[in-house]
């Protein structure tokens, strides 16, 4: 959504600013055209030459600059598609509220069209990004145009040392949060209560080992970020999976490490639920007996006995009232018709079949299956899979309600 759009960013001054180099850099590969306005205390944090050269254009300070003859405010008001403010202090904020416009970043916040996307990320001390008149502030921002996004800060240990909420989200989460934002306009899924389970569980044999797979979660992690994108309640119940993996903040995120805690979240949760979406590769079989020690290598051969697992999926499309279910089906062989029975099988309203080459890569190849119809989508980044996924949901909600 973002390739090739002309994006206008604000950077204000805090300690946070440095990370707005990487966001533009990974803006300028999507082939995006970025200009800068850096407020004066935004250079006390990075320079002027380091944003400029990164942008690969002239960077904005000065509300009364002499070297050209447009009037900057407007000019780049009317040359952006959208703006990002980011990270933008309690002052710009406690400005943009107000109507003030004493620099240039304020005054160009005003000239900007309200029928254009404005997303602002605040970053600061959690005392002061708690403080009311902050608060307020922030809500008077949201309610005064549609058009206008918060990008909430993460919790975290911030600048001063203290730990709290008002940490700027990672480059590439703000990029996410944005390019979902975009697709789903409008929200559509508002209000709705999706649970997701993703990542692959481990059974344990004994306190060291254990059986698992390849699944990193990146799926499952994609398609919760389209959820929140598309203005869901998300809660994610993810297996253990590497950190670095991108999640908007808003999500809810349960974590779990075997397959009878991954039920016990889901059961909990559940019953509140419009969606589910199992995305999980949940063991199906785990050790009958847990070793309490670490087990000896007294012997040549080791005889492990297994027991099936509960099959979460199967047990929510039990229980389904009024819940849309997605199930997802990984096969090496006759995907399409394994897809079908376990479709079946599950009670599941919509199926994801993909072969199991995927498991683990950054990309994915999918059959979305319904009862009555199935797609077959080109292989594309997780994140992109994941939007066609929402998509196929979203239809099947339009589905139901007409
Ligand atoms: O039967 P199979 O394991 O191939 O089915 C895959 C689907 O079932 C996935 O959506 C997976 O998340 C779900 N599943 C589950 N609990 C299990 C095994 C699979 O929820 N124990």
């Amino acid at each position: 959504m973002l390739n090739n759009k002309k994006i206008l960013i604000g950077i204000t001054g805090g300690i946070a600013a440095y990370k707005i180099l990487i966001l533009i850099s990974k803006l300028i590969k999507q082939n995006c055209q970025i200009k800068v306005i850096m407020t004066k205390n935004a250079e006390k944090f990075i320079t002027k030459l380091a944003v400029q050269t990164i942008s690969q254009n002239k960077v904005y300070t000065d509300m009364f600059a002499t070297d050209d003859f447009e009037i900057d405010h407007i000019a780049l008001a009317d040359w952006a598609d959208l703006m990002i403010v980011a990270p933008a202090t309690a002052n710009i904020i406690g400005k943009f509220a107000n109507g003030i416009a004493d620099d240039l970043l304020s005054t160009t916040f005003l000239s900007f069209s309200s029928s254009k996307k404005i997303f602002i990320a605040p970053a600061m001390n959690s005392k002061m990004y708690e403080n009311f008149i902050v608060r307020k502030n922030i809500e008077k921002l949201k309610e005064s145009n549609k058009n206008l996004n918060i990008i909430a800060p993460d919790e975290g240990i911030l600048a001063c040392g203290a730990k709290g909420i008002g940490r700027l989200p990672e480059p590439e989460i703000i990029l996410e949060y944005i390019d979902n934002f975009l697709y789903f306009d409008n929200l559509p899924l508002k209000g709705k209560k999706i649970v997701i389970t993703a990542g692959p569980t481990r059974e344990y044999i004994d306190p060291v080992r254990y059986i698992s797979n390849d699944s990193s979660g990146a799926q499952g992690y994609a398609i919760a970020n389209a959820c929140a994108g598309a203005g869901a309640d998300v809660i994610l119940i993810s297996g253990k999976v590497s950190n670095s993996i991108a999640l908007i903040n808003t999500i809810k995120k349960i974590d779990v490490i075997d397959s009878a805690e991954m039920f016990e979240a889901v059961k909990n949760n559940f019953k509140n639920s419009d969606i589910f979406i199992s995305c999980a590769a949940v063991a199906d079989y785990k050790p009958l007996d847990y070793s309490a020690n670490k087990l000896k290598k007294d012997n040549d051969d080791l005889m492990l006995r297994l027991t099936k697992t509960q099959d979460i999926l199967e047990w929510c499309g039990k229980n389904k009232k009024k819940q849309i279910i997605v199930g997802f089906a990984a096969e090496t062989e006759n995907l399409i018709e394994n897809a079908k029975l376990k479709m079946q099988k599950k009670n599941c309203d919509l199926l994801i079949a993909n072969s199991t080459e995927n498991i683990g890569k950054s990309t994915n190849k999918i059959f979305v299956l319904s009862k009555d119809n199935i797609q077959e989508f080109s292989e594309t980044a997780k994140q992109e899979t994941a939007k066609i996924i929402v998509s196929a949901i979203l239809k099947k909600i339009n589905e139901y309600t007409n």
